[in-house]
């Protein structure tokens, strides 16, 4: 489902920028990583497609993992992660991000982050399989919307980085190997421009957006995993979604996320008939690993008929359940649920990509001058399904090694010119289709096909409906509701393929055909465009 360029154009013909640092994404990796490099003065320059919070780091609730607790350590929380990864981590990513997790942390509390506190301590919480309490929160369940505060005070007010909101990130300019900078949309002034960059660095987040249910803001479409595809970059592990499995589901409700940190506190699960069930799956019960206790509220949700769960905190002292979480609490009173008196009704939504554009483990890709951090990336630290709140904590570890890389190493420093020459024609003027009918239909087909559950034959008619929509490729994309739903169904592509070949189950990835793990599978898949 893709070809080079999303459009037509000639970069002689284009305004032009030229930057050290190019950063495209405004969540915490990339706003981390523009803040380090700032501090080491690089040019930087940081492109958003809308605003600075339109992100998922803004919405994220539960926190951020760190072995910083007195029982815990970093041995523990490394093989947690590897537990919760099924077999497929890449050890030594794992490794790097539990090691330099908690300076980083210790980095967030210096620039000012409010993480609440128990006494002079920080207080710690517990969520779905790890082994400790080790995770940082804010103001409750508001621990994301606390950081990309900070961060974005950092960037924009200390740092005085210029941060271009509004600009969609089209295509990459790669020549031989070597990325040159790329090729934007800026909304306001509705044309294209060039931004010539020594690096580049996606951080610009998942593909949340595949699905009909997920918490991920709308703004999370897999551009920066299908941008570096076209350029030619790996991409790795794309089969492994993960699906949160407590997220609001009410009709005609908005998919908020009722956060881990509820199941950590002692919220239960129990179906329509009021029977707590994960106990029957899992030994850790509503603190299994997400794609188990995911599958276990599927298999209720059929046995029962309903389209729903429900999570159940009436057992816990009220003060407790407000006081912990505030934000929780006001958006189901405001919703009709007072959950101190009657379950919350949950269903699992897509929330998580494992894979993404592969990197070493200092978020180099495949293409020189190319970097990649947080959720766009795969470093392998996830393997096959992501421990809870390590997000948080990945976007700053890789996001500080590029800094480290690039700046310690001088690397792309003296480099020649950018060829002249990026250009592309040939496509037809941009096709009008109803992308909204498009849009809906690729969610509603990507989970039902290529949800948490799959086999052979809901894959193979997911690939068809891929090929249905081949003749696109052929136009121009001219807008951003035009460059999203492209860079969509590429990403899709790419997911049902990779969920196609890998004949086993492992992690976030199911197969009802398949449904055990092979030890003949504990490998990844990779794709490059040709
Ligand atoms: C949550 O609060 O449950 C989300 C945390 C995460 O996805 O790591």
């Amino acid at each position: 489902m893709s070809v080079r360029y999303l459009t037509n154009f000639d970069v002689n013909h284009l305004p032009t920028e030229q930057v050290d640092f190019l950063i495209v994404g405004s969540g915490i990796a990339g706003l981390y990583t523009a803040n380090r490099a700032g501090a080491m003065g690089a040019r930087v320059l940081v492109l958003t497609k809308r605003t600075v919070e339109d992100t998922c780091t803004e919405r994220a609730q539960g926190g951020i993992a760190a072995a910083i607790g007195a029982a815990d350590s970093p041995l523990l929380h490394f093989d947690d992660t590897l537990v919760a990864g099924a077999d497929l981590c890449n050890r030594e990513a794992v490794e790097v991000l539990v090691n330099e997790g908690p300076e980083r942390v210790g980095e967030l509390v210096r620039l000012g982050t409010r993480f609440d506190r128990m006494g002079s301590e920080l207080a710690l919480g517990r969520e779905g399989a790890h082994s400790q309490n080790r995770i940082l929160h804010a103001s409750g369940d508001a621990t994301g919307a606390e950081i990309q505060r900070v961060l974005s005070l950092q960037v924009r007010q200390e740092q005085k980085i210029p941060v271009l909101e509004r600009h969609f990130v089209v295509d990459l300019l790669v020549r031989d190997g070597q990325c040159y900078g790329l090729l934007a949309y800026d909304e306001a002034h509705r044309r294209l421009c060039v931004f010539w960059s020594r690096v580049v660095v996606m951080a610009s987040g998942g593909a949340g957006q595949l699905y009909a249910y997920t918490t991920n803001p709308e703004v999370v479409t897999g551009d920066g995993i299908a941008a570096a595809y076209r350029a030619g970059a790996d991409v790795m592990d794309l089969e492994f979604i993960q699906f949160h499995p407590t997220v609001l589901a009410l009709r005609n409700g908005p998919p908020f996320l009722i956060s881990e940190a509820v199941r950590g506190e002692g919220g239960i699960l129990r179906n329509a008939l009021g029977d707590r069930f994960m106990p029957r799956y899992h030994p850790d019960a509503e603190l299994a690993p997400r794609d188990v206790v995911t599958r276990g509220i599927l298999s209720e949700m059929e046995l029962t008929g309903e389209s729903r769960v429900y999570l159940d905190v009436t057992h816990l002292p009220t003060e407790q359940v407000y006081a912990r979480f505030p934000n929780i609490t006001r958006t189901c009173l405001s919703l009709g649920i007072n959950l101190t008196k009657e379950g919350i009704p949950v269903a699992p939504a897509a929330h998580y990509v494992m894979g993404g554009i592969k990197t070493d483990l200092q978020g180099a890709t495949s293409i020189n001058g190319l970097y990649a951090c947080g959720e766009v990336a795969c470093a392998g630290a996830h393997g096959a399904n992501r421990l809870a709140s390590n997000s948080l904590l990945d976007g700053l570890v890789f996001g500080a090694r590029i800094v480290e890389r690039v700046l310690g190493s001088g690397a792309g420093r003296g480099r020649a010119n950018p060829p002249v020459t990026f250009s592309n024609s040939g496509l037809k003027p941009e096709k009008p289709i109803n992308l909204v009918a498009l849009r809906r239909q690729l969610q509603k087909m990507m989970l039902e096909r290529v949800g948490p559950v799959r086999e052979a034959d809901g894959l193979g008619r997911a690939l068809g409906f891929f090929d249905g929509q081949r003749f696109l490729t052929g136009f121009a994309a001219e807008e951003p509701e035009t460059f999203e739903i492209r860079n969509l169904l590429t990403v899709g592509e790419l997911v049902a393929e990779a969920a196609l070949a890998r004949t086993e189950s492992r992690g976030g990835h199911y197969r009802r055909d398949y449904p055990q793990p092979e030890e003949r599978w504990r490998k990844h898949i990779i794709f490059r465009r040709h």
